[in-house]
């Protein structure tokens, strides 16, 4: 056990035993007493759990598109920039996005996984009736989400694109020193609640909230936003609309803190060991990613695009974190690509 590790758990001890260490409040489910309202429709899963989604673009019934949106950390289903360009008309595209569970008005998952999210994302498309097959897009965290449907259920997807896609360091096909190397370009307050993710989950909400030492950047978002993102996030401001309370009304823990758990904890996934979804050319995958991502670093996603010959890696220049909320061309570059393959090539 590294040092790093022994401190993590020593902090946690003495958390415990001075009682600081307060356990999660527990979730104010939306729609019931003292909780948020239901505004927006949902459905429900197997387990009973329900899914608050939204829809974009073209209604369903017209499209020739159909496009699941899955949003990244600290957002919600209202974030779909994406949609936002002439060409969704023109191609004939509908989206849905969907309050991932914790978040805005879909309810928690305690026992969420990595598997867990692709079976509601398979749910979600049958009960919209979506077809057998559904294209789907991630970012960020969302992007993770769609390494998950590779996984689990790549019957259920026609084409993925995944937006600057969140990567975890301890992925076991990582070279121990590239994925070392990308770790230490983080913040060091971003290191140490990574850590706490990964190996002592139960101390994250602690983590998280005391006010002795900053926790996570990402979780304050106070993350490391490089130019090109902080252009993007003055333009945002300027439009007025901001749903960040909308994400978190439920509360952090299931949302922000349960995302950090499964996103750096849970080993069930490597997307370097995944096969080819399409071996038969019926679909296609793109990564994309910017030079300048101060919050995932370029230098891991290389690495998957060179070990995955089957993903089309798209790195763009002079581009951070937040590019799909930027330029309508590159909203149209990734949709085309996305959507239009199959011409593309023939
Ligand atoms: C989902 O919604 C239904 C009806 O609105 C409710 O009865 C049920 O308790 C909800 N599920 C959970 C897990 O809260
Ligand atoms: C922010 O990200 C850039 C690009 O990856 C990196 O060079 C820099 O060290 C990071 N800064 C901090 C404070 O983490």
């Amino acid at each position: 056990m590294s040092w790093k590790i022994r401190v993590v758990l020593l902090i946690g001890f003495v958390a415990w035993a001075y009682r600081p260490f307060r356990p999660p409040p527990p979730p104010r489910l939306c729609g019931t007493k003292g909780g948020p309202p239901v505004v927006g429709p949902r459905i429900q899963l197997r387990d009973g759990r329900n899914l608050s989604y939204k829809e974009h673009g073209v209604p369903k019934e017209a499209a020739k598109y159909k496009v699941i949106l899955v949003h990244g950390f600290s957002s919600s289903k209202h974030e779909a920039s994406i949609t936002a360009t002439d060409l969704v008309e023109k191609l004939g595209i509908y989206f849905v996005s969907f309050d991932r569970p914790g978040y805005g008005e879909s309810d928690p998952d305690p026992k969420r996984t990595i598997k867990s999210l692709a079976l509601d994302i398979e749910e979600l498309g049958l009960q919209l009736q979506l077809g057998a097959k559904f294209y789907i897009i991630g970012i960020s965290m969302g992007g993770q989400a769609v390494w998950g449907c590779l996984k689990y259920i790549p019957h259920r997807v026609k084409g993925a694109a995944l937006l600057a896609p969140v990567v975890n360091y301890w992925w076991p096909s990582f070279p121990p020193a590239l994925a070392t190397e990308a770790y230490h370009l983080q913040p060091v307050q971003d290191q140490w609640a990574l850590r706490v993710a990964r190996h002592a989950p139960w101390l994250v909400y602690w983590w998280n909230t005391q006010k002795w030492f900053p926790g996570s950047s990402v979780a304050a978002g106070t993350q490391n936003f490089t130019a090109p993102d902080l252009q993007i996030i003055a333009k945002m401001a300027a439009s007025g609309v901001s749903h960040k309370a909308y994400a978190t009304q439920q509360g952090v823990h299931e949302s922000y803190h349960r995302d950090m758990m499964v996103g750096f904890g849970h080993r069930d996934l490597d997307p370097m060991q995944l096969e080819d979804p399409f071996p038969h050319g019926e679909g296609s995958v793109h990564l994309w990613h910017g030079t300048d991502d101060g919050v995932v670093p370029v230098s891991l996603q290389r690495y998957i695009a060179e070990e995955l010959p089957w993903v089309q890696y798209h790195e763009l220049p002079n581009a951070g974190h937040l590019f799909s909320c930027g330029e309508t061309a590159v909203k149209d570059a990734i949709l085309s690509k996305l959507l239009m393959a199959d011409k593309m090539v023939h």
